[in-house]
């Protein structure tokens, strides 16, 4: 859209810049504003005023601005406003409506690592478990929607002091692995972790069972297969709940081989210093604001730790995939964890050009702005938040349909998805379940029954699916088309941010956009056909676009509302 400005500007300044236009903010005074002129000013030592009067009236000389815009003029005291012609605003639309992915330009193709959802084996799954998973897949969707080539990985934590700690309890209760079952494990883990925290004794065992199964016991490995086999089958339930699901179920136990090749690469770098029996390595640079403490890469009992395997998982996902980047989304409580393992994996000769991303989350609150707990006051299962969150949903009044039990599936997810998307992903929220639940506001029960609405108008009107004309016909009718105008933009900003609050925001937009053009314009009985075949054809694109735009936050439509 701003190809003559950019020519007109790389003109006067003779060279190229990038020109941006905005949206605007003022959409009755214009549709699209320049705010550059001030620094072009500047630059050109020019008057602002007058170097803004002259780019306006350059372009307002250039045949195809004509077609595109049927105003362009300049505002003091340093904007130029731009408002598209009609035709050339349904050329654009006819365009969406015609290629593929709305004809948007993709970025340059990467091979992505994504990494997210790893839970812990033999903890239950809880509410802190959900933003990691949702916003994980929903990032990895937008991934490979703008054309990346994407692994994912949930990276299960599998191989730490939990495990020891319930292998522990286990046998104290002569539980063989043939017996254990998730219920034992759930009533375990709090139980021994919390005796760890008491008793240094106890915690010297679990800590002792972890490192004999790291180096090969084989009681140990038992038990190790049946808890991560046991966890995993709950984890998966939960995840194929979600709709979430990955190319690999690797764990930090599978990048327990891979640990001698990094050691050996890090004492050729000299990069392996003693400390207190512990073997670590140093991080700090110069330009830290805070205290980057080492990475502890090996503790004085020979076992390894968290840092540990993954830079070994680095390491191996660099043998299988070759990555240009690798991305991991978790509790932001991690942060530190990650600064210090990318920095290792970037002093290593074959590791050291992937890029690394950490996506830390906030935490969801509770309406008491403490994290999250249920009514019955615990920090809530999953299952928990689903029944409470279907309960409410079931409680409003605002409806009277029956729903299938898939139905309420998919709302669910929607209301637990869209109430979590909607916000900055490293920003806490609060997860208010009465406000979620509901069918107005900005919720996901608004969406979905916004696009089952006007999928119905294009069913009852299919025949009239055409091309747009060059007419539109009133300011409710203006006012969605460009809201699809911003389609590309959006998702290549979602896309370079990892943001999917933004997709969130704009499709809460445009459904606002889609509720205000129908009540406003009533489609069913209109005699007009070319107004109706505009009308019925844009209502099927913006149904396109809904659709593409829910699956990249990971809501499922149901056939009802
Ligand atoms: N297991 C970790 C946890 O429960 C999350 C794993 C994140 N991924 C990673 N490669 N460290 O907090």
């Amino acid at each position: 859209m701003n190809e003559e400005l950019k020519r007109v500007i790389k003109d006067l300044l003779e060279e190229e810049i990038e020109v941006t236009i905005k949206v605007s903010n003022r959409p009755d005074l214009c549709d699209y504003q320049y705010d550059g002129t001030f620094a072009l000013a500047k630059k050109l030592h020019k008057n602002p005023m007058e170097l803004g009067e002259e780019i306006a009236s350059t372009l307002n000389k250039i045949p195809s601005c004509l077609e595109k815009f049927s105003k362009i003029e300049f505002v003091k005291p340093g904007f130029i406003n731009f408002t598209l012609t009609d035709s050339y605003i349904n050329e654009i639309l006819n365009k969406m409506n015609t290629e593929e992915k709305f004809g948007i330009k993709m970025p340059k193709q990467e091979t992505i690592v994504i990494d997210y959802g790893g839970a812990n084996v033999a903890k239950p799954l809880h509410v802190g478990h959900l933003r990691p998973v949702i916003v994980g897949e929903s990032i990895k969707r937008i991934l490979k929607y703008m054309n990346q080539t994407v692994i994912s990985d949930v990276h299960l934590g599998d191989y730490g002091l939990q495990i020891g700690q319930v292998i522990y309890g286990l046998k104290e209760e002569n539980i063989k692995p043939n017996e254990i079952t998730l219920e034992k494990l759930s009533e375990l883990y709090p139980k021994i972790s919390g005796l760890c925290k008491e008793n240094e004794a106890i915690k010297e065992i679990c800590a002792g069972i972890t490192k004999d199964l790291q180096d090969g016991s084989e009681e140990y490995h038992e038990y190790f297969q049946e808890i991560l086999e046991i966890s995993k089958k709950d984890i998966k339930k939960m995840y194929d709940y979600l709709g979430v699901s990955f190319d690999l179920w690797l764990g930090e136990s599978d990048a327990y081989k891979y640990i001698p090749e990094v050691t050996k690469e890090l004492e050729r770098e000299n990069l392996l210093e003693e400390s207190e029996g512990a073997k670590i390595v140093h991080v700090a640079e110069e330009e830290d604001k805070i205290e980057i403490p080492p990475l502890i890469y090996q503790k004085s009992n020979g076992a390894y730790l968290y840092g540990t395997t993954d830079l070994a998982t680095i390491y191996q996902r660099k043998q299988d995939f070759n990555p240009n980047k690798i991305l991991y989304i978790a509790d932001k409580r991690q942060d530190m964890h990650f600064t210090q393992v990318f920095r290792v994996s970037k002093k290593l000769e074959s590791t050291k050009n992937i890029d690394f991303e950490f996506l830390g989350n906030g935490t969801i609150n509770g309406t008491d702005g403490k994290p999250f707990k249920t009514r019955a006051g615990n920090t809530p299962r999953l299952e928990a938040l689903f029944e409470e969150t279907k309960e409410m949903f079931l409680n409003d009044d605002a409806h009277d349909a029956e729903y299938t039990n898939e139905d309420l599936d998919k709302i669910i997810n929607s209301i637990i998805k869209f109430a979590d998307l909607q916000n900055s992903r490293d920003k806490e929220y609060i997860f208010d379940t009465n406000k979620f639940a509901k069918v107005t506001g900005k919720t996901g029960p608004y969406i979905l029954y916004t696009y089952l609405r006007t999928k119905k108008i294009i069913t009852n009107n299919h025949q009239f699916i055409d091309n747009l004309s060059k007419t539109i016909y009133n300011v409710h009718d203006r006012n969605l088309r460009m809201k699809l105008l911003e389609l590309e933009n959006n998702l290549n900003f979602a896309f370079t941010n990892r943001a999917s609050s933004v997709i969130a925001n704009y499709l809460y937009e445009i459904c606002v956009l889609v509720n205000a053009f129908y009540e406003n314009n009533h489609i069913n009985n209109l005699e007009d056909n070319k107004k109706k075949t505009d009308w019925v054809t844009l209502l099927n694109l913006t149904t396109k676009i809904i659709a593409d735009l829910l699956d990249l936050l990971v809501i499922e439509i149901p056939s009802k509302m």
